[in-house]
């Protein structure tokens, strides 16, 4: 017999980007909707860098908060050459900011701040162990002549690799991963390591970036590989372990800037990220364990409690608009733009 209505605890995402200005009034009620708390990632222009930038880019979110919604941005610093061990101690110090994010410089939106050398930043990283601050990675080489395919792999054996061995006491959550490498590296990594999956590399592979036509909504990075990875993708987060939680890596960019002869990087999933989960977990007869990928162990790796609220998806079709109003010039395209979408959020 089907299911045909799910309650959980109401969710968070892990790992999200929200951008600035007037999109706010599109990205933080399509969030707001089904999770209560999310990651906000700091790779705007110029980055966030400082708790102070941190908090002022929290209150501009809020502002955009529906009246009926409640929703808790959890904010990031971004790691730079420069990112100082004192702005640890700030950090530590404000219960709005939660975590670093790792981007190497050139690896994807934004990163062109990100570090060009991971000993430029050691004395950082060593006070974000003495303090249990998390670090959020990025992991993908940036050498231009790696293929893009081997960007992920190549990242754990040359960098995250030395660099946990160096410091173990580091918490390390490793970003949208993609392939059976990661799953592997972070299944064996020990409890300070943990990864978050998106919904687009679990409903996705290469294929439906690139047979038949290039599809540029479906180009992310890390870029979808081959399915038998996602097939791992997916074993992991249906798997039960809590070192694999929710991140959507909701990403929205203007469709001209999308559907271009040189495309940006990052799909849209937000408006029906929660729905899209529970299709797969679906798929794979796991509705079961949505609740503790989603709600349960995201909270449990940042030592943070469950959110109390619970949400409900029934399965009724609805269909995804074409795309969202995102600036007074341009809209944004969602991941299934169009499309039914088979659970909805009560
Ligand atoms: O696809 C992506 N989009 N990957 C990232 O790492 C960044 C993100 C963005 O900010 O657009
Ligand atoms: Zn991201």
């Amino acid at each position: 017999m089907s299911t045909n209505r799910i309650s959980l605890i109401k969710p968070d995402d892990w790992h999200l980007h929200l951008r600035d200005g007037e999109a706010l009034r599109t990205s933080v009620p399509h969030t707001a909707r089904c999770f209560a708390r999310a990651i906000v990632m700091p790779n705007l222009l110029p980055p966030v860098t400082t708790v102070a930038s941190a908090l002022a880019y929290r209150e501009r979110i809020l502002a955009a908060v529906l009246p009926k919604q409640t929703f808790t941005p959890l904010m990031t610093l971004y790691l730079t050459d420069e990112l100082a061990p004192l702005e640890m101690e700030r950090l530590a110090k404000s219960p709005h900011v939660i975590a670093v994010k790792y981007y190497p410089a050139g690896a994807t939106t934004n990163s062109q701040n990100g570090v060009t050398d991971i000993e430029k930043v050691i004395p950082t990283l060593e006070r974000m162990a003495e303090l249990s601050i998390p670090l959020l990675i990025h992991g993908e080489v940036t050498d231009p002549d790696t293929d893009i395919f081997d960007r992920e792999r190549l990242f754990i054996e040359q960098v995250l690799s030395p660099l946990r061995d160096r410091l173990p006491e580091l918490r390390v959550i490793l970003e949208h991963i993609t392939t059976q490498d990661s799953v592997d590296y972070v299944k064996s990594g020990g409890d300070g390591l943990a990864a978050t999956i998106t919904v687009h590399h679990l409903l996705h592979n290469r294929n439906d970036l690139l047979a038949g036509g290039i599809r540029p909504h479906f180009y992310c990075l890390p870029i979808l590989k081959r399915s038998s990875h996602q097939t791992a993708l997916i074993e992991a987060a249906i798997s039960g372990s809590p070192k694999f939680f929710l991140g959507t890596d909701s990403a929205p960019h203007l469709r001209s800037q999308k559907e271009s002869a040189c495309g940006c990087a990052g799909v849209y999933t937000a408006p029906a990220a929660l729905e899209l989960y529970a299709e797969v977990f679906e798929q794979h007869n796991a509705l079961d364990r949505l609740e503790k990928f989603a709600s349960v162990f995201g909270p449990q790796f940042y030592g943070l409690q469950p959110n109390t609220e619970q949400v409900t998806l029934i399965r009724q079709d609805w269909q995804l608009p074409e795309s969202y109003p995102f600036t007074a010039e341009d809209t944004v395209v969602p991941l299934r733009s169009g499309d039914k979408i088979c659970w909805q959020l009560k």
